[in-house]
């Protein structure tokens, strides 16, 4: 039979003090909405989103989700908003229902109420630590809204985590006679569960957690950040922390890889290499035997198996170490090829080049890829030495096996095997230092 849920994303989201819908917040990589919608088409369930505030948004952030939409025309309660959902139900069998501020709740849980589902109505309730807000369950009742509550139901910590599973003919005969509840006149969802309705309880608050302020936002992070890393973790990933590490949904790793104390994995990032500490990953392939150390910044970069990328070294879009290739502390690599074995260790500016396979580019060596209006190219060949501070002034080549020495700068391509030198004369005045010196300090009193 196939299975209809519905996710209430009509609200405002006041508390989040955001020009942003609050349902699209970003967790993880995804927008929050996003996460639910996902626990419930993992069990088959064909989405309907309700939507009002920041509709526009909030339909587009889902077009590519496999979702269709509802509209509320005015949020006036949760049974408004799935009354308005109602001419995209089915006649008979199962729909979920739940809010979309809780990108916590997991498929096994949708499974578990489905599972337990029974007769009109069924409710997913937890004992809340603090069960202010929450509608309660009351027996003989059903939920009593906490504005509605006596004294005494306001003890009860059993409460209405807001995830349902209902029969849709019955939602099609009931919803429409509901009525406003004063004194804003709200339509109210939980007048549809009542004594005669299942309630399933033992589900995890934290599953429940509303996002509806930032610190709720932080928080969410917090726990589904632990259950990624965790899931990892049994898959043969190394954490120094499941804490300090935050690996994106859309992430992939392979077992064997190690995820350093404090680094942050981004985007379509694939990692089977060793990711240092502190290190920020975003859209990179790091290979399985490659390591990236310490501090470093990769972004559309391709790190192959035995290459070393750092300490705090930054490759860009485009940059390629291949394979037992070094880029090393306060480097940085943009839409460059560093070729097998080659070095740039220290210091150095690579961009739009190769560096051919075994050269060594010196510490502080430059391509000067950029001539105030457009990038050039620069080509280093296989087994050159670039000395230090050499300046490339691209476009420009050095042939294979060709030798520059420190401080050139080389405004035209050298041949292979060939001897560069450039350097301004340097003078040297023996035993006049300290005469300098002397006059310095009469100078300055
Ligand atoms: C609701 C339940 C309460 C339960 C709690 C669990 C009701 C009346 N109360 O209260 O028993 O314990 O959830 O978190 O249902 N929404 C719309 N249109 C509207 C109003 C709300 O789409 O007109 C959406 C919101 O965007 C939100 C969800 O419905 O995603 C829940 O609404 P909210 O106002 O947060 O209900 P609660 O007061 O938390
Ligand atoms: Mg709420």
């Amino acid at each position: 039979m196939s299975l209809t849920a519905v996710v209430l994303a009509a609200g405002l989201g006041t508390r989040m003090r955001s020009p942003m819908a609050k349902v699209l917040h970003p967790l993880l990589g995804r927008p929050m909405v996003r996460w639910i919608v996902d626990a419930l088409q993992a069990q088959g369930a064909n989405v309907v989103v309700v939507v009002h505030h920041h509709e526009d948004q909030v339909r587009a952030a889902l077009a590519h989700a496999g979702v269709r939409f509802a509209r509320q025309s005015a949020p006036r309660g949760t049974g408004d908003a799935l009354l308005s959902a109602l001419p995209e139900l089915p006649d008979g069998g199962p729909v979920l229902v739940t809010a979309g501020d809780t990108p916590l709740l997991r498929p096994l849980s949708v499974a578990r109420l489905l599972a337990e589902h029974r007769g009109q109505a069924t409710v997913a309730a937890f004992e809340a630590r603090d069960p202010v807000g929450y509608g309660r369950m009351v027996e003989g009742i059903g939920i009593v809204e906490e504005a509605a509550c006596t004294p005494r139901q306001r003890l009860i910590r059993l409460v209405n985590s807001g995830f349902y599973v209902f029969d849709a003919a019955y939602l099609r005969r009931r919803l429409p006679t509901l009525q406003p509840h004063p004194p804003k006149d709200e339509y109210w969802l939980t007048d549809l569960v009542d004594a005669e309705a299942k309630v399933v309880s033992g589900f995890l608050e934290e599953e429940f957690l509303g996002v509806n302020d930032r610190a709720a936002l932080a928080e969410a992070r917090d726990i589904l950040s632990r259950r990624i890393n965790r899931e990892w973790a049994a898959e043969g990933v190394e954490f120094d922390s499941l804490d300090h590490a935050v690996v994106e949904a859309s992430v992939r790793l392979e077992p064997g890889a190690r995820v350093g104390y404090g680094a942050v994995l981004r985007g379509t990032s694939h990692v089977g290499g060793d990711v240092g500490e502190q290190c920020v990953i975003v859209d990179t392939h790091i290979e399985a035997g490659a390591w990236v150390r310490a501090g470093s910044v990769c972004e559309g970069a391709i790190v192959r198996s035995g290459a070393i990328v750092g300490p705090l070294a930054r490759l860009r879009p485009g940059a390629r170490v291949e394979s037992g290739a070094h880029v090393g502390n306060f480097c940085e690599v943009k839409n460059a090829t560093i070729h097998s074995g080659a070095k740039v260790n220290h210091l150095s500016y690579v961009g739009d080049a190769n560096i051919g396979a075994g050269s060594n580019f010196g510490a502080g060596a430059i391509t000067c890829n950029y001539d105030g209006v457009r990038k050039h190219h620069t080509e280093v060949g296989a087994g050159v030495f670039i000395g230090t501070n050499v300046a490339l002034v691209a476009p420009v080549s050095v042939g294979d096996g060709a030798i520059v020495g420190a401080g050139s700068v080389v405004g035209q391509d050298v041949p292979a095997d060939a001897i560069a030198v450039g350097r301004p004369e340097l003078k040297i005045h023996p035993g006049r230092a300290e005469k300098l010196r002397a006059r310095k300090r009469a100078a300055k009193g």
